[in-house]
């Protein structure tokens, strides 16, 4: 114990070779960039090509902002033209292996190709600049073309995650009123194959705005594949017949580059709506400088596509780089649990960029994995999508790392386009488990409740605002922009805050800790997951009358869903109602948002004013001592409900 003490204690200097050869050593960057963000960012924009230069770098209407306005571009050309023509045609673009171990590899000039097919296609099947397109995929490398080839039209696309469930997609198809989806016949997972099509076909069914579907053969069984005649198209028969030759349209920077949903606090996902010039230069610079990208480098961010980081740092970020990006569709522990390290060893994977879930799950599988494999290509890591605990940045550190590598724990949000909270690595000092500080040109504080900052040089803990808007921000929401000024500016509206959801600790050096939401947002596994829509999922069955949800502390997961449900009138608790109320809501959301636990309960501790108590479950469900329940409108629920908890677990 007290080794580990002083282990986290400790501080992690980059290593002099590292630093010397780092794309950015010098730390006078942050103050160059604080002196004047709008010109350290129009410098990033400049690596960038555009096809009008902007004539203002940024507009700020609060809560509105715009960057580069004036300017033109196209993304797929920063990711794809730019290098065929700058000397990286036959560079590694994309190098894929699918869980079953087929493995593909797209040169920049292939990937160009292949995107311009796809542009091809999706306008001979009539979409047009400004229409959304949903796509519905495993991580295969026909998700990156995808987004390319919308992004090439002007056509704003929404990715949702292949783990979704019907009900998911269909709301999100039909909030962002998409016209194409694009789909596969399925994807291999853990052996077995994930039936989207299936998915996708329930999605549609009854009354939708898709007038095609375009669906890759990934499974290879074209037979099996349930098909609507007139409807539904195969991707590889349109490219086949499509030119490899389309002139990318020249978007305006504000012009919508995608949507992307994510949880809320309410019960409705919310629709992220990033824009063109802004976001690619957020993660553009971000990826250069935070993975310190190099020519030479064997890049792979496990994220999937369906999640931001996906969105920016396997396709985006990495693309516009120039970089050669790793991708992999299946689980880490398929067919072994040294998938990961078997994978770095093959493809000699030199940075690598996962999630802290992950990182404990390797932990408790034990060092034995990684040990069978030469990890020595690996120069650096990344974590993102929660906090990271001490131990297991340690334990990465030290096991995948070999002590050499350093480890740039990254915060940010799918509204915030790029990371915004980082360490640079050929500068900063880690500490396990602190994000560091604001990537140059973003402005951060922590701040109390009424929004006033911590006093300066001290300790302290609050809330994580951003205090002036930053080229990657979100736009508003998709057809809700009263909701986007609610959620993200009304808490600190007199100041002019984004208010992030997140509690943060600022250490006496100037080091942000990120302490995880202070709102109805669970971090399961480092997903997003509303406790208002698993709630909504379990009300919607038949048997349930009442339900509330929390995330309780669990190791691996960071945290696990523990539902509380109270069964309507009449109807009898049984193992198998529990059961079937488990898989009604990962049905109606996607697996994963099955609840851990599932207590049936007779009543649920409320306010006097009707309040559902979150405190006092989370509590029960961590089995410690009850907080203060003066409160309660009937004190007598909770020791009940203490009771039927110890009696169920
Ligand atoms: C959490 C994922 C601590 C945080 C990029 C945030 C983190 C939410 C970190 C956004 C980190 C992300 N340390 N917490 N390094 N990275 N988070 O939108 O609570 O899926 O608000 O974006 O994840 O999740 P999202």
């Amino acid at each position: 114990m007290a080794e580990l003490e002083q282990e986290v204690a400790q501080k992690f200097p980059p290593a002099a070779d590292f630093a010397a050869q780092a794309n950015w050593n010098d730390p006078t960057i942050y103050e160059t960039a604080a002196a004047d963000p709008d010109a350290f960012w129009a410098g990033q924009a400049e690596q960038l090509v555009w096809s009008r230069k902007w004539d203002t770098v940024s507009e700020w209407n609060p809560p509105h902002a715009k960057w580069f306005l004036g300017g033109q571009l196209n993304v797929s050309v920063n990711c794809l033209d730019r290098h065929v023509e700058g000397g990286r045609a036959d560079k590694a673009a994309i190098v894929f292996e699918g869980e079953p171990g087929d493995t593909k590899t797209y040169t920049y000039a292939e990937l160009h190709q292949e995107v311009c097919k796809f542009a091809n296609v999706l306008q001979s099947q009539g979409v047009q600049r400004g229409d959304r397109v949903t796509i519905y995929l495993p991580m295969i490398p026909e998700a990156a073309i995808a987004m390319l080839a919308c992004a090439r039209i002007g056509a704003p696309h929404s990715v949702v995650f292949g783990g979704f469930s019907a009900d998911s997609l269909r709301e999100r198809i039909h909030d962002s009123g998409s016209k194409l989806l694009i789909t596969a016949d399925g994807g291999w997972r853990r052996g077995g194959v994930v039936k989207l099509k299936e998915a996708a076909d329930q999605a549609l069914a009854g009354e939708t705005t898709i007038e095609h579907v375009i669906v890759v053969n990934r499974t290879g069984k074209p037979e099996e594949t349930p098909w609507t005649a007139g409807r539904d198209l195969w991707w590889h028969e349109l490219a086949s017949d499509a030119s490899d030759q389309n002139e990318a349209v020249a978007l305006d920077s504000e012009d919508l580059l995608f949507i992307l949903y994510t949880s809320g606090s309410t019960g409705k996902p919310k629709g992220i709506a990033h824009t063109t010039g802004g976001y690619l230069t957020g993660a553009t610079t971000t990826c250069k400088y935070i993975f310190d990208l190099k020519d030479d480098d064997v890049y792979w961010c496990t994220a999937d596509v369906g999640w931001i980081t996906g969105h920016s740092y396997v396709v985006y970020g990495p693309l516009s780089n120039g970089a050669t990006v790793f991708m992999y569709e299946g689980a880490p522990d398929w067919p072994a649990r040294d998938r990961f390290w078997e994978l770095i060893e093959k493809h000699k994977i030199t940075i690598l960029y996962t999630a802290p879930t992950a990182i404990r799950a390797f932990m408790k599988w034990g060092t034995e994995w990684p040990e069978k494999h030469d990890l020595s290509s690996l120069r650096l890591l990344g974590s993102v999508g929660e906090p990271i605990n001490p131990e297991a940045w340690l334990w990465y550190h030290k096991n995948v790392g070999g002590e050499r590598c350093p480890i740039v724990d990254t915060w940010w949000q799918t509204e915030t386009g790029a990371i915004m909270i980082t360490p640079l690595p050929g500068i900063s000092a880690t500490k396990p488990a602190s994000a560091s500080r604001p990537f140059p040109g973003v402005s951060a504080l922590v701040v109390d409740e009424k929004g006033d900052p911590l006093p300066e040089g001290g300790e302290g803990v609050g809330l994580l605002v951003i205090t002036k808007p930053w080229p990657s921000m979100l736009r508003t929401l998709w057809g809700d922009d009263a909701r986007y000024k609610e959620v993200y500016w009304s808490k600190f509206a007199d100041k002019g805050y984004y208010f992030a959801g997140d509690g943060a600790k600022r250490d006496a050096e100037g080091d942000y800790w990120l302490l995880g939401r202070v709102d109805d947002v669970m971090n399961v596994a480092g997903h997003r997951v509303s406790t208002m829509e698993v709630e909504s999922a379990l009300v919607d069955h038949p048997s349930v009358a009442e339900a509330a949800v929390i995330g309780k502390a669990h190791d691996i997961k960071g945290q696990a869903i523990s539902a509380f449900v109270t069964l309507k009138e009449g109807i009898e608790p049984s193992p198998e109602l529990m059961a079937e109320l488990k898989a009604h809501v990962a049905k109606k959301i996607g697996a994963i948002c099955r609840p851990d636990d599932l207590f049936l309960t007779a009543e649920l501790p409320k306010t006097r004013s009707g309040k559902i108590m979150r405190r006092l479950l989370r509590d029960i469900a961590e089995g410690r001592a009850l907080g203060d329940t003066t409160t309660l409108a009937d004190p007598s629920v909770v020791s009940s409900l203490k009771d039927k908890y110890t009696d169920e677990s």
